[in-house]
């Protein structure tokens, strides 16, 4: 049985100054003379910005802060636009080396005596990955793809990989034998079963199950042993005549909570005692991924602290402790410039219903309210922006231009509406912020900004509707930071 729905009717075309797009463009490259004022404050590091070509097939890396790559990459695509070129005005990525570099840095300040081994799935950029092995890290792979992609850069000793999927496809498994890659998680009777047949001689890391309630993502839901299950896996894995030699947890992606970190290496504790009752001497600890950017310090002391009351002992007899991190390196490394390619008014240009997301399927847009306009951008929840769904992300747009003038100091004086703001595809649940707040005079040809984009992002972003994945472009950043990229990566 079907209601008859009283629409809203709105113009079909509301917008105060409507230019014709040829002009956008014409515009954006006039109002780049803005620039100049801009990069007169950073011109010092401007200056000295000199491109490398460092690795075959791989784009150039600049140098220079990343607004500064960020309005050049803005006045390239005007300039492709004026000759015509399809997809001139692509969103894309400035990536910025230097932050994984501080990152790396702040990690072994703070936490000095765990080796970390990156988290490949988090994303495998091959500047990034190229910059860790520099730096000395492992590298925690998913899939015969990602170790494949980490033994390709060539530097890389099979001995600092671990395979942390604890449920592997046996091809893999007989993959990473002939890798010679032999550190390998599990967390189930099968999973040893196939490592006793085609790879009897791995390291065997033992996933155990702790608290994950704290965390955005939480692993525990498909992955990790409980406590009462470890010593009959540990007495299989004797029986079958395999080498445990430690073991792994993951207290989820994004743990907001410290103490987890501090009750999941007392759980650890309990399974190497298991451990020596199976006839095993561990010699292995795994404390997983979950690190966040903010409030890293206070999740590293609250680990040591633990560490070294439950490991010190061991610690000093030779074990080792490792770690997975993924978001921790790259999340802040990332940023994200979308342009806006089209602008709806609120309620829709022709007497539509007032949009509104599916429920339940936009996880993290408030109410979007009928009336308000619509944003068009060029990158969407298929793409990039996957990590609304997948990660629980919330966005932010920044606007980088404002009328198609680049954005300067006097931003704050721009009067902000609430809007939305849309992915290209023609699917209703890609909408990238259902309350967002942005100056009125924004306008197709605007660009916008997004920090934080450098985790669970371009990884898993699809080509659907046949959008293609934004590019990215590199700088080694400015100052100290600059200075350790180059140490690390120029011959
Ligand atoms: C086994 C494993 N290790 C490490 C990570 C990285 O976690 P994070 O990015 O939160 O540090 C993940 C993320 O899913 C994971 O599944």
């Amino acid at each position: 049985m079907s209601t008859v729905q009283v629409l809203h009717v709105q113009p079909a075309v509301d917008f105060s100054h409507e230019l014709y797009l040829e002009d956008i463009y014409q515009n954006a490259v006039i109002s780049l003379k803005a620039e100049e004022h801009l990069d007169n404050r950073v011109a010092s590091e401007a200056d000295n910005d000199d491109v490398l070509d460092l690795f075959e097939g791989l784009p150039p890396m600049h140098s220079g802060p990343v607004d500064k790559l960020i309005r050049e990459g803005i006045r390239n695509s005007a300039t492709a636009s004026l000759s015509s070129e399809v997809d001139a005005e692509q969103a894309f990525f400035v990536a910025d080396l230097s932050v994984v570099y501080q990152q790396f840095k702040r990690w072994t300040r703070c936490l000095p005596g765990i080796e970390p081994f990156y988290a490949v799935k988090c994303n495998p950029d091959p500047y990034v990955l190229r910059l860790l092995a520099a730096l000395g890290t492992g590298f925690d792979c998913a899939s015969h793809g990602e170790i494949s992609q980490v033994l390709s850069m060539g530097s890389i000793d099979p001995s600092r990989i671990i395979f942390a999927n604890p449920c592997k496809a046996l091809s893999f498994i007989r993959h990473a034998k002939k890798s010679s890659v032999d550190m390998m998680t599990f967390d189930n009777a099968d999973e040893l079963y196939k490592i006793q047949r085609v790879h009897p001689t791995a390291k065997l890391v033992i996933r155990i199950l702790t608290d994950d309630s704290q965390s955005i993502v939480r692993l525990g839901l498909k992955f990790g042993a409980p406590l009462a299950n470890v010593p009959e896996l540990l007495a299989k894995a004797k029986q079958l005549g395999l080498d445990v030699i430690g073991v792994s947890f993951h207290v989820g992606s994004g743990c907001k909570d410290p103490l987890a970190f501090e009750d999941a290496v007392f759980r650890a504790r309990t399974a190497f005692d298991m451990g020596v009752e199976a006839g095993y001497r561990f010699t292995l600890l795994d404390v997983g991924g979950g690190f966040e950017d903010d409030g890293f310090e206070v999740t590293a002391s609250v680990l040591s602290g633990a560490l070294v009351k439950c490991f010190g002992g061991l610690m000093k007899n030779g074990v080792r402790v490792i770690a997975e991190p993924g978001r921790f390196f790259v999340s802040k490394a990332f940023t994200l410039a979308a342009n806006v390619i089209a602008r709806r008014a609120g309620g829709g240009g022709s007497g539509q219903e007032a949009p509104r997301a599916p429920e339940g399927e936009t996880s993290k847009n408030d109410e979007i309210e009928g009336d308000q306009t619509m944003y068009y951008i060029n990158e969407g929840v298929y793409g990039a922006f996957n990590c609304i769904l997948f990660d629980h992300q919330k966005v932010e747009p920044i606007p980088l231009t404002i009328g198609r003038e680049l954005v300067g100091d006097d931003l704050r004086k721009d009067p902000v509406v609430r809007c939305s703001v849309w992915g290209p595809t023609c699917d209703s649940i890609d909408c990238v912020r259902g309350d967002a707040m942005l100056p009125e005079k924004l306008e197709v040809g605007d660009w916008l900004g997004f920090r934080q984009m450098g985790a669970y992002t371009i990884c898993a972003a699809s080509q659907f509707n046949g959008f293609e994945r934004s590019g990215v472009v590199y700088t080694r950043g400015v100052g100290s930071g600059r200075l350790g990229v180059e140490k690390a990566l120029v011959p």
